[in-house]
């Protein structure tokens, strides 16, 4: 019987960092996007705002007074964040400058861990301080060559010069800087024209989703959410707001009722209604009644929906 042998890393080491470099590179690009296609991001009045967060990280973090300064320009720091994850994010994938979007990578999980991160106990259970470290080991080795576009405008640079593919013990130096003088240009030059596209196209997108109104103004007339008697004193009810997000009404008390956005203040998972207060699945945030975090990773409260008691319907107030 042929024997299977488990020595694919042996034969070809440097394959050995791709999966992580997928994993970062798509995560990262991932989690840049997703900022720009939030209509919260960039809305300052809002509570899932980046300026809210940047306010409440401020309060607790040990690089408070920088914190201060970026939540006072707001827009432009959460845009030079989001276009940051998605720089690092994409040059990783394509194997651009790949030890410097490693240390892009490493910056900001250490950023994000000294501000969002930086309450969560124990320490381990925050991702950010994870993500740093993460990002060593292609700080220290690169992309090693594999599905790397530096490397094949190397080869492209070095066909065009006449030379064989890999440098041979006697070429001469000044071959290699001008190769690697040419390479850098060219690989620059595309990252250049990528980034001014990018972050034109980026920007106009991000800020043309920001509300043109205040949270309060979009929820001034809404729907009928539940009848009172539907809902039990002390239970809570889930229900959908028009802007399709999931929302929970709750009924402390008999004339007493509360609406909650469920998008958690962390990194927007819903929360489950967990009585008397609610719990976030994804990393443990913990709410009370009035929506006031009691724990995990949260730097900010649930967002309040104003409500109110119209002929025996609760409705959007
Ligand atoms: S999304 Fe992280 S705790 Fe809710």
């Amino acid at each position: 019987m042929t024997r299977l042998r488990l020595d694919f890393p042996r034969r070809s080491p440097v394959w050995v960092l791709l999966p992580l470099r997928v994993f970062l590179g798509g995560t990262f690009a991932y989690a840049g996007l997703s900022k720009l296609l939030d209509t919260h991001y960039l809305d300052d009045t809002s509570p899932l705002g980046v300026h809210a967060q940047m306010v409440n990280a401020a309060a607790t973090s040990p690089i408070g007074p920088l914190v201060s300064l970026a939540a006072d320009h707001a827009t432009v720091a959460g845009l030079a964040i989001a276009f940051g994850e998605i720089a690092v994010g994409l040059a990783t994938l394509l194997g651009l400058f790949t030890r410097l979007a490693a240390l892009g990578g490493v910056l900001l999980s250490l950023s994000f861990f000294l501000t969002v991160s930086w309450t969560t106990r124990p320490y381990y259970v925050g991702a950010d301080i994870v993500f740093a470290f993460a990002w060593t080991p292609l700080l220290i080795a690169g992309d090693a060559g594999v599905l790397s576009l530096s490397a094949r405008l190397r080869a492209k640079v070095r066909h065009g010069l006449g030379l064989p593919v890999h440098p041979t013990p006697e070429e001469d130096g000044t071959v290699q800087d001008d190769v690697e003088r040419r390479t850098l240009l060219r690989s620059g030059l595309i990252a250049g024209a990528a980034t001014a596209a990018g972050v034109t196209a980026g920007s106009v997108l991000a800020l043309a989703r920001r509300p043109a109104g205040s949270p309060a103004d979009s929820v001034s007339h809404g729907p009928v959410i539940a009848a009172v008697d539907d809902v039990a004193v002390g239970s809570s009810k889930s229900f959908t707001m028009p802007d399709g997000k999931p929302a929970h009404l709750l009924r402390p008390a008999p004339d007493t009722f509360l609406a909650f956005n469920a998008t958690c203040s962390h990194q927007g998972c819903p929360v489950s209604y967990v009585g008397p207060g609610f719990r976030c699945p994804c990393h443990g945030a913990t709410y009370d009644e009035n929506g006031q975090v009691t724990g995990g990773p949260a730097p900010a409260p649930l967002v309040k929906i104003p409500v109110k008691v119209v002929e025996g319907q609760v409705v959007l107030a």
